[in-house]
């Protein structure tokens, strides 16, 4: 169970070769995932060999080998984690039923939408990020984006496994439509709104990875309790490969900071026009960059009273963060929890039932993870003796999903008239002239070792190896 055959067309770790009208349906599907990579993966890459570590194992200790591939190349496959005997479902009505190997037909839809839900978020990022290598900041930070890239590609790969597998013709149809979709398309978008934004710069890309892809391990946690034992043995195994996607964003981040406080420090000065002019990212621009991510990505979550949330928890489909590890019921009826509203033209607290506010709670255990790393980065600043501190803003900033759409609140927590939003948006969220300056930076840095000029080099390589390996051979 736990090797991975490599010498089949579609490397797995679940038998694929026993159900040859599965293992046909993935090899149709296959060479059209090929060209939705060669079409919107990363752009230029085709012939450059990467440092790059491919799943060869489901094991915890020693599932990567890394090794130079030429990326189309690269081995997607399908790996889910090993069963756990006697696994039940976890909460909700079905609680202490074994959990299920096969679809309950009455949760089929449900289910099926949180598949293509997940799937869809995949391919996306990929889109979105497909023209930062042709600015990067150097070698070793162009391999880590073709590392995600390449990793978001097999998370597709694992909920299309799902879909063909249990669903049937919709399923199939299901997994060609998720490589239809465009982020940002007019016309066939991607699903959920952050997933649509551009990523079009090197800080983006670190906030992306930090916020986003960290909204993708409270999903795929939420997921790996689910009641349907192939989805949550599926997501297990991609939480082992998300950690290193959040590691970019919080290491990148870091590294930026690392160097503006460094020519602070040289130029005695905290003037963000001569940080400019020195050309490094000055503070309050990282701010807003984080107050944008950071917003956009809560709404992900959904509205904050869902019925629909209740829906997938009751019926054992989708459970809370740590579910099992929570010294509750499990099936939470009667109980509340505290979401915010507005009342002429105020914040605040109302109690609702805990099963319907269940999107509120997941987003409420990614804002305290969130914050923790944003601390982290705050220690860069300690360390450099300099005054400044990050901040996460409040929750109500900049919404556009559930209660608190539609209304304008600072980051500090405070309604503001529309007028005062106008007056201060500069001020709270990337303007365009902020992400001009940004791109502006953005210059192409590809010799071993070097790094461009407004982000520090890292504290070690990929894989032990060091910092000025060569990651990435041009040929
Ligand atoms: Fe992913
Ligand atoms: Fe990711």
């Amino acid at each position: 169970m736990s090797t991975i055959d490599y010498s089949e067309k579609i490397p797995n770790n679940v038998n694929l070769a026993e159900d040859k009208a599965l293992q046909r349906a993935l090899e149709h599907w296959q060479p059209n995932y090929l060209s939705w990579w060669r079409e919107m993966g990363p752009d230029g890459s085709q012939d450059f060999d990467v440092y790059l570590r491919t799943a060869v194992s489901v094991e915890a200790g020693g599932w990567a080998h890394f090794d130079h591939v030429k990326m189309p190349d690269y081995r997607w496959g399908i790996f889910l984690n090993n069963p756990e005997a006697g696994r039940q479902v976890n909460f909700g009505e079905h609680k202490g039923e074994a959990a299920w190997q096969e679809v309950p037909g009455e949760h089929r839809a449900n289910l099926r939408r949180i598949i293509v839900t997940q799937g869809d978020t995949e391919p996306a990022s990929v889109e979105q990020q497909r023209h930062l290598g042709l600015t990067c900041p150097s070698q070793y930070d162009l391999r880590n984006l073709f590392q995600v890239n390449v990793e978001e590609g097999r998370h597709l790969w694992a909920m299309v496994y799902l879909l063909h597998k249990y669903f049937g013709r919709d399923g199939r149809e299901e997994a060609e439509a998720l490589l239809e979709r465009r982020s940002g398309d007019a016309d066939n978008p991607r699903i959920l709104g952050a997933f649509n934004e551009r990523t079009p710069d090197w800080l983006s890309f670190f906030m992306f990875t930090y916020f986003t892809d960290r909204d993708g391990k409270y999903q795929l946690c939420a997921l790996a309790e689910s009641g349907f034992d192939p989805l949550a043995r599926t997501t297990r195994f991609m939480l082992t490969e998300e950690a290193h996607h959040m590691f970019v964003g919080e290491s990148g981040v870091s590294r930026v900071i690392q160097r503006t406080c460094q020519v602070m420090k040289e130029l005695s000065t905290d003037d963000p026009a001569k940080l400019r002019a020195a050309g490094v990212i000055d503070l309050p621009t990282i701010q807003r960059y984080l107050n944008f991510h950071f917003s956009v990505t809560i709404d992900l979550f959904g509205a904050d009273e869902s019925s629909n949330a209740a829906t997938f928890y009751n019926s054992g489909l989708k459970g809370r963060f740590e579910e099992t590890k929570r010294d509750d019921d499990h099936r939470l009826h009667g109980r509340t929890y505290t979401v915010l509203g507005v009342q002429d033209g105020r914040l605040i607290e109302r109690e609702v039932p805990m099963l319907n506010a269940l999107n509120e709670v997941l987003r409420d255990d990614y804002i305290r993870d969130s914050i923790a790393g944003i601390g982290r980065w705050n220690r860069v600043f300690e360390k450099a003796g300099i005054p400044f501190r990050l901040q996460a803003p409040h929750k109500a900033f900049n919404r556009r999903i559930g209660s608190l759409a539609g209304i304008r609140v600072s980051p500090e927590g405070r309604v503001v008239s529309e007028s005062e939003w106008a007056q201060h948006e500069r001020d709270w969220l990337p303007s365009s002239e902020d992400r001009a300056f940004v791109t502006s930076l953005m210059g192409r840095v590809v010799e071993p070792g070097r790094f461009a000029h407004w982000i520090a080099p890292p504290a070690n390589g990929i894989n032990k190896q060091p910092v000025d390996f060569q990651y990435v051979r041009f040929n």
